[in-house]
């Protein structure tokens, strides 16, 4: 697996949607589990640009190829969450896609602002930060295109293959560009692989946690790796991060779905209870209304809220 940023640079697009079936989307039903990943997985791509916000204040972004990287990266996201919203409206699930990012968003509140600040001082006092942040880029990319893997696999929606499968294509390109990074800069460097390694361990989440609760990443985990195909998913993904230098053994997916093993055993209710009653709306932010943060106020009609559109 090789990665070339100058390659990367010129291929880099616009998700290519050309000859998608969108028509035949409501042919094939999508069970509740399905739609509940479908939900979480739109957030997340849609949250990137926050993510992105966090690193641009470290350190790593003095790194020139990192930020060419990150330019890319984070247009590419941008259509797959748009996609996956198009789906999911395509499916006759109603929602504006602009109002739900901002609630997702706007719920974050203050929590998003240390975590920022946290993040920074972190980035500026260890010197090896980037380290930890490529790692968590690999885990993360290669966490998603499995979990998209894996969705094929459940819900047995053509159309839903396709696009997935034509995203999963961008996820290894930004799975091979993480590893490679992460294997460079950890290789014949102790201090790094010690500090990569500690850190891990002790503050390592699933992609997700944070801007979804324990109990949503739960759901997602026995929805779509609690059987022996998906225990072995994981163990893969930790078999390839425990490749890189001085993270040999780490347990982090597969421990992730134990955890999540043991909540649903303590309670059975536990997650599953998310997916029967269609739980993946998002509320309305207690503080903060979306309209006070964005600066736009939508309108009545339906248009209004990220329409640009001639201006
Ligand atoms: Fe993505
Ligand atoms: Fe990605």
């Amino acid at each position: 697996m090789s990665f070339s940023i100058e390659r990367y640079k010129e291929e880099s697009k616009k998700l290519d949607t050309t000859g998608i079936d969108w028509d035949a989307v409501t042919e094939h039903p999508l069970s509740k589990g399905d739609l509940f990943c479908l939900h979480y997985m739109m957030d997340i791509e849609n949250h990137v640009p926050l993510y992105l916000s966090h690193l641009l204040v470290t350190r790593a972004c003095m790194d020139p190829i990192l930020t060419a990287f990150l330019a890319c990266w984070n247009y590419e996201e941008l259509w797959h969450g748009e996609n996956l919203g198009k789906l999911l409206n395509l499916y006759g699930i109603e929602f504006d896609t602009q109002d739900r990012i901002a609630k997702v968003r706007a719920n974050l509140g203050f929590q998003n602002s240390v975590s920022i600040l946290t993040t920074m001082a972190g980035s500026w006092l260890l010197k090896d930060f980037s380290a930890v942040y490529l790692t968590i880029g690999a885990i993360n990319e290669l966490t998603t295109l499995t979990g998209y893997g894996a969705l094929i696999r459940k819900s047995g929606h053509p159309v839903l293959k396709d696009l997935l499968g034509r995203i999963i294509k961008d996820e290894r390109r930004h799975f091979a560009f993480y590893y490679n990074s992460a294997k460079e800069w950890l290789a014949d460097n102790p201090a790094a692989q010690r500090m990569d390694r500690w850190m891990l361990d002790r503050f390592w989440v699933p992609v997700g946690k944070g801007v979804k609760n324990q109990e949503e990443v739960d759901a997602l985990a026995v929805y779509l790796f609690d059987d022996e195909q998906g225990e072995e998913e994981l163990l893969d993904i930790d078999a390839k991060i425990g490749k890189l230098p001085g993270l040999a053994g780490i347990k982090l997916m597969s421990g992730a779905l134990y955890e999540a093993r043991e909540r649903v055993r303590a309670n059975p209710h536990w997650a599953w209870r998310l997916i029967d009653n269609e739980g993946w709306a998002v509320a309305a932010p207690r503080h903060s209304p979306v309209g006070q943060l964005t600066t736009r106020k939508a309108q009545a009609g339906g248009a209004g809220v990220g329409a640009f559109e001639g201006d």
